[in-house]
């Protein structure tokens, strides 16, 4: 395991045999946490970048399905990068965290749950305003 202080590592399980593949992410280390929404995101140009947002309330997970991709993560003091790999650990995201997808190879597909229903006022899009409401809280 990382040593992480944001993320928190999801082990998964693959299962890779001649009738192809089987992975299983189990969530007991990271305690509670409910999937009301998945979202997956691909074919992202090299050249592209997702993310560049911070929730309030959301929860997520994100793994990748297929390919590889980077994930960085920062409250404005600690910072964190991770990259996500196909039948590799995925990561679980608290709420309140600034982050950036990058580095997606043509093939990535990154699975995202989400702990709740999409709600466009749970999101903070400038990093100003985000250390703002980071610095109010
Ligand atoms: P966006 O937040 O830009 O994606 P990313 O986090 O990968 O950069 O979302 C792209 C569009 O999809 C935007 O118009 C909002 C919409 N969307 C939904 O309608 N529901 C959802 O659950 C999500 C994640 C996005």
């Amino acid at each position: 395991m990382t040593s992480l202080k944001i993320l928190k590592e999801i082990k998964v399980i693959s299962f890779l045999d001649n009738r192809g593949n089987l992975d299983v992410a189990e969530f007991q280390s990271i305690g509670k946490f409910e999937t009301k929404r998945i979202y997956y995101i691909s074919n992202v140009p090299e050249s592209e970048s997702r993310g560049a947002h911070a929730h309030k309330k959301l929860e997520q997970a994100f793994f990748a399905l297929a390919g590889n991709l980077n994930m960085t993560v920062t409250d404005g003091c600690i910072t964190e990068t991770v990259e996500l790999k196909s039948h590799e650990v995925g990561y679980f995201l608290p709420a309140g965290y600034w982050r950036d997808l990058s580095n997606f190879t043509n093939d990535a597909v990154c699975l995202v749950l989400a702990s709740e229903h999409y709600d466009e006022n749970d999101y903070i899009y400038s990093y100003e305003e985000y250390l703002e409401w980071k610095k109010s809280g």
